[in-house]
Formats: C-alpha cells, structure tokens, sequence
C-alpha cells in the first residue's frame, strides 16, 4: 500500500467548534476554514455524531458559502457510533456496521458536507459484532460510486485491524496517541502503521495536560516548563513536536478552535526536539525511567 500524502499534516479536529463545544456560527466556521487554509492546514476532521448529528451540516452550509475549491481541502468523516438522542430512535449507545448503515451515514454526511466524495472514510470504533465481509461490501459500492477515495478506521488494535484486512485494505487509522496517552507506542497500533503505510492520526494529541491538574501533568508542567525556554516555543507546541517526533509520521488532529493556537499548531513542525528531551518528557508521562 502507498502511503497518499495530500492530508495535512495538521489536520483541523472540528469535534468542539458547534454544539459540543464553541457553538460558532457559520460565518465564524467559514473565516476558521480561510484561516486554517492560511496556515496551511487543509484537512479537516469529521464524524457524524459531533454536535449530537449537527456539525457536519454547519460545516457544509459554511462551506458552501466559501469560495474555497473543494479540490483545496481534504475531508474526513466516520460513522459508526450511535448515541441515543432525540433525532434518532435507539435506546442505547451502541455501534452499528451492517451494509445499509455504513451506506446510509456514508450517504447522510456527504449530503451535510454538501460534497460529492469524502477523502477519507473511518469506522470511528472497533464493534464486537462487526462482520468484515458486510463492512467490506459497503465500503466498496462507495468507492465504485466515488463517494470515499480512501477507507481507515479510528480506535482499532492491529488485531482488529487484521480482521478487516481479510477482505479489504485499511488507509488510515486515528488513535488517541498524546505524551500523556502514549499505549499506542507499546500495543503495535503506531508500528501497524509504519509496516502496513497507513496514515497514522492522532486525536487528543495534547493529551490530558490542559484538561487535568493531576500528578502526571504536574511532573510534565515542570519539565516542559524548561523546555519552553530552550526551544523559544509554547507548552502546546513543545506536546504536538513530542507526538511529531514519532517515526509513523502521524499527523495530529489538534482540537482547539482558537485561531492564534491553530497558527501554533502548524508552527510546531518547525522544532526539532532532541533525542534526550523526548525520553525526559516521557520519564515525566511516566513516572519512572525507561528500563
Ligand atoms: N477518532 C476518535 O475517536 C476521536 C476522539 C476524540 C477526538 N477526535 C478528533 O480529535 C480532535 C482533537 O481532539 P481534542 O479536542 O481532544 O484535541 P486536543 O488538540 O488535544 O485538545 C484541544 C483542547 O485543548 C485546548 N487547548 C489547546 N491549547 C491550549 C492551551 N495552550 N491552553 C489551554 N487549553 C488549550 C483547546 O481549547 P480551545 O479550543 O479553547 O483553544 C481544546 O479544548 C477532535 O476535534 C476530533 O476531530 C477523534
């Protein structure tokens, strides 16, 4: 499998910019999509369950209006999860991948986007109940009907991974891979990528240090700290260039819907962190030294 390229390497998370989060207007997405085109970031991260069902039609509306060529930008989205709120009948959270479904959410988000095509398609979960060759026979109508260019999954273990690949190739996987989160290192996740030239995607990749004050971010706050000055860069940065250093080339999907941060974000491939300074900040993570 070739690895495509044409992803940003910072990609634009849009989980937070409406109802779970920012609750932007559509002319405040349209002047955060220029933005983000000016900083060079041209993919933007989707699923059809952020803002309970309603992002990916904000976004599309905003899109819409724009007169940014579809051509410019690189669109993601996932299905799979289903949340028991009011525009849907179930009765539990659960997740779904028969035929029809994975078809009708393809079909459902490509009509919100206002876009004939997604570049990249992701189950966003790992089900127990999920039957390759159903999954299979969806994701290849969509291809034939050039509704998905690409295929990946999001969450899945190699093991998972393996299951699906009985039938049909994976692209892409987005895991959560942060300096405070970083088991994907160890389970084979970011090694799968690397052997198989999938694009690895990382969700969260600031992690828990601006979400949590607990002993783990104390310890890293110190040393990043530190590190801050030396590098003349921010704490964000200095987390995003420790995730970039990873030999899977992943791209993080950074979340914040703060323009001078997404301007940071991008600034972030610039730093070179040494080889030192990474183990410190994963002594830091950690807790302890490596063996
Ligand atoms: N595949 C999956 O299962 C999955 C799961 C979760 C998320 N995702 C994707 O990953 C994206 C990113 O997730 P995330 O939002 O957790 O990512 P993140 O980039 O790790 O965190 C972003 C959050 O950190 C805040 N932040 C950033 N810089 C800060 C700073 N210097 N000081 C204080 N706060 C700061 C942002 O606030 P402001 O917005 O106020 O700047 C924002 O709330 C989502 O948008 C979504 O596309 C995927």
């Amino acid at each position: 499998m070739t690895k495509t390229t044409n992803y940003s390497r910072i990609i634009a998370g849009t989980m937070t910019w409406g109802d779970w989060g920012k609750q932007l207007s559509e002319q405040r997405i349209e002047q955060l999509i220029h933005h983000c085109l000016e900083q060079y970031i041209s993919t933007f991260d989707h699923a059809d369950i952020y803002g309970d069902y309603t992002n990916e039609e904000q976004f599309g509306k905003a899109f819409a209006t724009s007169d940014i060529n579809r051509e410019d930008i690189q669109l993601i989205s996932k299905c799979g999860i289903q949340f028991d709120v009011k525009s849907r009948s179930n009765n539990i959270k659960h997740y779904a991948y028969s035929k029809d479904y994975i078809i009708w959410s393809a079909e459902r988000s490509l009509k919100a986007l206002r876009t004939e095509y997604l570049d990249m398609f992701l189950l966003h979960r790992p089900s127990p109940l999920m039957h390759p060759s159903e999954i299979a026979e969806a994701i290849a109508k969509l291809k034939k009907e050039g509704k998905i260019r690409q295929f990946g999954v999001s969450n899945f273990n190699p093991s998972q991974i393996a299951l699906i690949e009985t039938v049909m190739p994976i692209e892409g996987n987005q895991l959560e891979f942060s300096l405070t989160s970083n088991n994907v290192m160890g389970d084979g996740s970011l090694d799968d990528c690397i052997i198989n030239k999938r694009l690895a995607m990382s969700w969260s990749p600031l992690g828990s240090y601006f979400k949590e004050d607990s002993l783990k971010t104390k310890r890293i706050k110190k040393v990043l700290k530190s590190l801050c000055n030396k590098y003349n860069a921010t704490e964000d940065q200095l987390l995003l260039s420790w995730v970039l250093k990873h030999p899977a080339e992943v791209c993080p999907v950074v979340g914040t819907a703060t323009p001078d941060r997404l301007a940071m974000a991008m600034k972030a491939l610039e730093i070179e962190m040494e080889l030192q300074d990474w183990f410190l900040l994963l002594e830091a993570s950690n807790g302890y030294e490596v063996a």
